[in-house]
């Protein structure tokens, strides 16, 4: 059976450099596989932080370490697997009905998130039980 964690995998992000420093472009549709609605990023993170603590209905989202390091758990309702992110040209593509946290923050690090939908609180399962509920059926 096709679990939500085949289709986690993590996309190599074009790397331009030159001598003065490098650019990563990334486009929806190109190096994304979804069109990209909506950013944001996480930043100032307090030591030890734990975020994420939940899983979507149908948003579908790529995190960037732009800057630091931090890993990510995840777990589709049958197994976990857990992605450390420390280098800006390289994204972790998540489907939907993934639940994950990201954990073990280095200081000053930069998440970049892109994400397929815009803001929606109904769009998040914050419930574990609820999730395995819905991830296992
Ligand atoms: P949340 O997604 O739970 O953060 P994380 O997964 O990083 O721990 O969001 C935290 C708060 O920020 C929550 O109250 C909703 C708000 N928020 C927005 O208003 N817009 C957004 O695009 C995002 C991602 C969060």
């Amino acid at each position: 059976m096709m679990s939500a964690m085949d289709a986690v995998r993590t996309i190599e992000l074009p790397r331009i450099n030159s001598p003065t420093g490098s650019i990563t472009p990334v486009a929806g549709g190109d190096q994304v596989p979804f069109e990209i609605r909506r950013i944001y990023f996480l930043y100032d993170i307090v030591s030890g932080a734990h975020r994420g603590g939940h899983a979507h209905w149908e948003l579908e989202q790529v995190y960037v370490a732009v800057m630091g390091a931090f890993r990510v758990v995840l777990d589709d309702g049958r197994e976990r697997r857990t992605v450390e992110l420390n280098q800006p040209a390289i994204g972790l593509f998540l489907p939907k009905l993934i639940w994950r946290e990201l954990v073990d923050f280095a200081s000053g690090t930069i998440c970049l998130v892109l994400a397929s939908l815009p803001y929606d609180e109904a769009e998040y399962i914050r419930s574990y039980d609820d999730f395995l509920e819905v991830a296992t059926r």
